[in-house]
């Protein structure tokens, strides 16, 4: 098993380090990730840092000191366990695993312990499942490359001030209920023309740009103070990005509609105090505390 599998992961990984040395000059061997700035420099980190673990390897297999096993700490809560949350190390070999944090996560979950519990389905950044806190910042697994420094463990616990279902899944009913409480769909007064569908040129599409892209992970809102303390009133960063999307759709006739509804009581807009930790978080790279910024402008504007 071990026979077959290593020279499969060595020719990967000449591959992985043959583009790290174009990538750090730029990004056309990239170019899938074009406009996804975030997810370039994940793919740039990964593939540097997996070029740095075959040199590694390769010193190993020559009988270098080389390491490459890492310890990974992870919260652990199991609600069925009497018993106070806590953090379980593990020890997993780089070598044999795939380049993301999630692919460390698959590894333990299959060769060391099943009973760990983590949501993940798209690998790709696609789903917004596998969000977590990765060494003290909120993002998603798939798309954070693993620290290959084995001299120090890489901590991963769940979401903060969520509460936790088990593991590092957390619930996110609150979280979904504040998205669905902006109506994230298209809301018209009149029918399309020619009961057709609602047209929309390019350049009204193009304002859409940096706001669609959301995938719902919650990094956003589990990163903001004022979410933390706020959460049932304040709707949070990543309902709010949705809201914004909403009222800047051209063809959406509801705009005045919805500003008015989400200045309704202070809390829902106004608690955001622009601290901006959901924009240095969000792994896509979007920007929540300037679509927040917008919308309180519109409302003083609608007021003045
Ligand atoms: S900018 Fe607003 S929403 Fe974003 S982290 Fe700060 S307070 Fe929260
Ligand atoms: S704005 Fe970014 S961090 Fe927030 S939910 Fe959307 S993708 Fe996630
Ligand atoms: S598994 Fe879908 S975003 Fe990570």
């Amino acid at each position: 098993m071990l026979r077959r599998t290593l020279p499969r992961l060595s020719s990967v990984k000449d591959r992985v380090a043959g583009a790290a040395k174009h990538a750090v000059k730029g990004d056309e061997h990239f170019p899938s990730l074009h406009g996804h700035p975030a997810a370039r420099v994940h793919a740039r980190e990964a593939a540097e840092k997996q070029a740095g673990l075959a040199a590694a390897e390769e010193e190993k297999q020559r009988g270098g000191k080389a390491d490459t096993v890492k310890e990974f700490q992870i919260y652990r809560w199991n609600p069925d366990s009497p018993g106070r949350p806590f953090l379980q190390s593990y020890s997993v070999d780089l070598a044999t695993c795939g380049p993301m944090v999630l692919d460390v996560l698959q590894k333990i979950k299959s060769d060391h312990d099943s009973t760990l519990a983590f949501r993940r389905s798209c690998r790709e950044g696609i789903c917004g499942s596998c969000s977590m806190n990765i060494d003290g910042v909120n993002t998603v697994a798939c798309l954070k490359p693993v620290d290959t420094d084995t001299s120090t463990a890489t901590m991963i616990t769940p979401l903060p001030h969520m509460f936790v279902v088990k593991d590092l899944v957390v619930d996110l009913t609150n979280f979904y209920q504040q998205y669905k409480s902006v109506e994230p769909w298209l809301k018209t007064k009149q029918p399309a023309a020619e009961g057709r569908e609602h047209v929309q040129s390019p350049g009204e599409r193009r304002k859409l740009d940096g706001l669609y892209e959301c995938i719902l992970c919650a990094c956003c809102s589990t990163a903001c103070p004022s979410y933390w303390w706020n959460s049932e009133d304040f709707l949070g960063p990543a309902a709010l990005l949705h809201a914004y999307r909403w009222v800047s759709d051209s063809r959406d006739e509801y705009g005045e509609e919805r500003i008015q509804a989400l200045s309704e009581g202070w809390d829902k807009l106004y608690r955001c105090r622009m601290i901006k930790s959901c924009t240095a978080t969000c792994p896509k790279s979007l920007d929540p505390a300037a679509a927040i910024s917008a919308l309180k402008t519109m409302h003083q504007l609608r007021k003045a």
